[in-house]
């Protein structure tokens, strides 16, 4: 590990998830985890991320000739979000930027009334601060207004009322069993496809696919880094490329499964489901990173170059 220095945070968690993961209805566990340390909160940091993760898809959707400015998009377009997670953030983003609808769509109903109102209240606060000014500037100004009304009432309406007037609709659903009754324009998703265990990953990109209208857009951005890493800085955005698979299987847990797919594994993945990239972007970490872990033998014959690739984004556009 990093030194003699023994991670410790990252042990704790690693290990409490893994005995999560293995206790019967491993999802509630996880909650009620979560929420003792603290970790089910949305910070200023996951908001901005999110409004980071929108840009991009505004970026990629631009490459698939669909522009937004400060009137919004310039036709009327329904996104679907796969795996909302506990806070719609980026639903509230893209209602925010002028979407027509938002459906979003998890497996595990993590959704609650107070996980709704908290992320209206903490996006509005972002946006009073110009915390997402950078991201996203140009927000309609008949939403900005719209979307005041709905924080002046989010403590005392009820959570159908909020997401009526956010154009939200919220489903429980594998992606891969969805029934939307009406065509796709957009497909996004952020911090889902890592978590993916490998041999699904081209039935969920299929199914994605199959959901897209004509000439919709598919557009999922992927975490590459060690998800250990943001629990304790110290290890290497690389670390968990040290453990041979079955190691990987010991340490790793189901709750926040980790596949360690790097770049050519989507690549294949994208193939293998049928479904075309016409545009990509990619992070790249620096050497120092990838220089103090020593790999597994998996890794060994990867070019460097896409071993430090620590995130992807990859865009579709249906014909
Ligand atoms: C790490 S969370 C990310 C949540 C959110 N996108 C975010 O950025 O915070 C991944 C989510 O994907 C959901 N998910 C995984 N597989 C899915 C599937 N087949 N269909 C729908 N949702 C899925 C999980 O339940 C989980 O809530």
């Amino acid at each position: 590990m990093v030194g003699s220095q023994i991670p410790y945070k990252w042990l704790a968690k690693a290990s409490v998830q893994k005995l999560a993961s293995v206790a019967p209805d491993p999802d509630r566990w996880n909650h009620r985890l979560q929420s003792l340390f603290g970790r089910d909160r949305l910070v200023v940091a996951d908001v901005v991320n999110r409004a980071e993760m929108v840009h991009r898809h505004l970026v990629a959707l631009e490459a698939a000739g669909i522009t937004h400015g400060p009137g919004g998009f310039e036709r009327p377009l329904t996104f679907l979000e796969v795996g909302t997670g506990w806070h719609p953030v980026v639903p509230i983003l893209l209602y925010l930027l002028g979407a027509e609808a938002v459906i979003s769509v998890d497996h595990v109903d993590h959704s609650s009334d107070e996980k709704l109102v908290e992320s209206i209240e903490l996006v509005a606060r972002c946006l009073a601060d110009g915390d997402l000014a950078g991201a996203l500037p140009d927000i309609p100004a008949d939403r900005m207004d719209a979307f005041a009304r709905v924080v002046a009432m989010a403590e005392s309406r009820p959570a159908s009322e909020l997401m009526g007037a956010l154009h939200l609709e919220r489903m429980v659903s594998d992606v891969r069993d969805l029934k939307v009754g009406r065509p796709i324009d957009v497909v996004v998703s952020n911090h889902v496809l890592e978590h993916l265990p490998a041999d699904i990953l081209p039935s969920i990109l299929a199914a994605c696919w199959e959901l897209c209208a004509p000439h919709g857009v598919m557009s999922h951005t992927a975490d590459l880094i060690d998800h250990g890493h943001y629990i304790d800085p110290r290890l290497s955005q690389f670390n968990y490329l040290r453990f041979s698979p079955r190691q990987w299987k010991l340490v790793g847990n189901d709750i926040q499964h980790e596949n360690r797919l790097r770049r050519p594994d989507y690549l294949r993945a994208y193939a293998e489901a049928g479904v075309p990239i016409d545009w990509q972007d990619d992070l790249r970490a620096d050497f120092e990173h990838l220089a103090r872990v020593p790999l597994a033998r998996e890794y060994w014959d990867m070019d460097t170059n896409e071993l430090l690739i620590h995130f992807v984004h990859f865009m579709s556009c249906s014909r």
